[in-house]
């Protein structure tokens, strides 16, 4: 069963929280969403590989630790997974971006993917798929099936704010997939809405409604 791990930083949070307040403008909820991308990405890539290299600094030669060179790809759900893709690139700007857009089919309300472009040596990268929010967890699984469909086998997902009841969903569908998350909510409510939660992601990054 893929684990679920809640970012719990107090910067994390603080930002979060005004993310998630109404009167939050989109400029303002644009450059939180990214920031918290940006803590969230400090984060998961805690448990990144490290090589030893020779340096020379101004007083010696020494030995010292660079990334080794492990290929990450971020997958943005698209279009509210957009709003956090800028603010991990600035922590791992080696990292190639995909993205995978799906819609609702308006009979069976399943989501149906109408573009996937991945980067193309998708075996040998570590994903990290994002999306704002896990509400259903629908789109999530479907994008990870798309990722997996073309050979991707190490994939994570990263959102802002999780319902219990799409991390189920996630976890029923993905075992391999562990989920990283800044607030798990209380519930969704009748319009699919994650409650408390923050309203619809991609509407309030984009100013849309
Ligand atoms: N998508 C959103 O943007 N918000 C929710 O609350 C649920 C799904």
């Amino acid at each position: 069963m893929g684990k679920v791990y809640v970012f719990d930083h107090p910067l994390i949070q603080h930002k979060l929280t005004y993310i998630r307040d109404k009167s939050t403008g989109t400029k303002e909820f644009r450059e939180l969403v990214d920031e918290v991308a940006s803590l969230m990405a400090f984060e998961i890539t805690r448990d990144l590989p490290l090589q030893e290299v020779n340096v020379e600094t101004p007083v010696c030669e020494a030995t010292s630790k660079v990334l080794a060179g492990k290929k990450l790809g971020i997958v943005p759900i698209l279009r509210a997974g957009l709003g956090m893709t800028e603010g991990i690139l600035k922590l791992i700007p080696a990292a190639k971006v995909g993205h995978v857009g799906l819609y609702r089919d308006p009979e069976t309300l399943k989501p149906i993917e109408y573009y996937v472009k991945l980067p193309r040596d998708v075996e040998e990268r570590d994903f990290i798929v994002v999306d704002p929010m896990l509400a259903t967890g629908g789109s999530a699984v479907e994008a990870i099936n798309s990722l997996k469909k073309r050979g991707a086998t190490s994939i994570r997902f990263m959102c802002l704010v999780a319902a219990p009841e799409g991390v189920e969903v996630m976890q029923e569908a993905h075992p391999d997939v562990d989920i990283y998350i800044a607030a798990l909510d209380e519930k969704l409510n009748d319009h699919g809405y994650i409650v408390p939660g923050l309203g619809d992601a991609g509407d309030r990054l984009y100013g849309t409604k």
